[in-house]
């Protein structure tokens, strides 16, 4: 008798074909996202699920003690209570490697959007505002080229990011790891430093880290004073790495110079979020991994995992957390 698994997102067709030919499943098609009530209902009955970040928590585990895994397709798995889950031994994965290089594609494209005012200066020329009056330094930006480039986070994406600042922009990088991370210092000439430097000397913060206990509001109104009022952050992490009130405040001060942000606390972000408001601020819809070619390759993965973990092999892609 086959595996039984639920699919709690819509899949590629190969990424369904694939599930077929090792599990029975069923799958949730629909485009809005899955009810928590319905996945926990459809959870009742199977051996594994394949997910998008929904809250998993000590109640829903303990109502679902057949399930042997559940499948992330997403790096990011903070919505998952991993203590409990570990204790319970059911196995948690995420989808790792796959996103990297995407990701970092994001993080230089909303540097570079906030650095040269690129929606800003979209907005000006389709509204009519470029005319022979327009003066030059109406429309002035700042360099990212040779700045200094702070990474708060030096998992496998910063070093993504590190290899396009050294490389492509010759920036100067310094970042703020919970490990030394010597062989990349050596390899592109990068700087350990600690958090309050990094904040007091970087002309971009680049927040890419996992939300942890750790690292929720890392970033609040004494380390926005500590940044140059002519910095710029930059979070592709998770919303609530940032006090999201002081960044408001630090901004509105101008005690730096702007913002560009995939993630907020909440998602959806409130239409009424004053940072919306901000010309200062660049915003887009948590889409650090969002092209085609990447998410197929995430589902993918997430099936694999799995298939994996309800045919009882071992999952590639385990949280670090719950690796034995
Ligand atoms: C993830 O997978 O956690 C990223 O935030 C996607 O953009």
């Amino acid at each position: 008798m086959k595996p039984k698994v639920f699919i709690a997102r819509p899949v590629p067709p190969a990424v369904e074909a694939y599930i077929a030919k090792y599990c029975d499943y069923k799958i949730w098609n629909r485009q809005e996202r899955i009810p928590d009530a319905v996945l926990l209902e459809e959870a009742k009955s199977v051996d594994g699920l394949l997910v998008q970040n929904p809250p998993i928590t000590r109640e829903f585990l303990a109502q679902v003690p057949q399930v042997k895994i559940i499948s992330n397709t997403s790096v990011g798995y903070d919505s998952f209570d991993v203590e409990a889950m570990k204790e319970l031994r059911v196995i948690g994965t995420h989808t790792p490697f796959v996103l990297d290089e995407t990701v970092a594609d994001l993080v230089f494209a909303l540097m570079l959007s906030a650095a040269r005012r690129v929606p800003e200066m979209n907005e000006f020329v389709k509204q009519g505002k470029w005319t022979k009056d327009t003066k030059p330094e109406e429309l002035f930006g700042v360099d990212v080229h040779h700045a200094t480039l702070g990474i708060v986070g030096m998992g496998r994406i910063g070093e993504k990011i590190v290899r396009r600042a050294v490389h492509g922009f010759e920036m100067n990088v310094l970042f703020h790891a919970t490990t030394p991370k010597p062989e990349l210092e050596e390899k592109y000439g990068i700087r350990y430093s600690p958090l309050d430097e990094l904040l007091e000397k970087s002309d971009f913060v680049v927040l890419i880290v996992p939300l942890t206990e750790s690292t929720r509001r890392l970033l609040g109104e004494e380390q926005f004073r500590r940044m140059k009022p002519t910095a710029y952050l930059i979070n592709a992490a998770r919303g609530a790495v940032v006090d999201e009130q002081a960044l408001i405040g630090a901004l509105e001060a101008g005690e730096i110079a702007g913002a560009a942000l995939d993630v907020f606390e909440q998602e959806p972000v409130d239409p009424e979020n004053p940072l919306l408001r901000m010309e200062q601020v660049t915003a887009v819809p948590h889409i650090g991994s969002a092209t085609a070619k990447t998410r197929e390759a995430m589902v993918m993965k997430a099936a694999e995992n799995l298939v994996a973990g309800v045919t009882g092999g071992i999952p590639e892609n385990v949280m670090k957390e719950l690796k034995e």
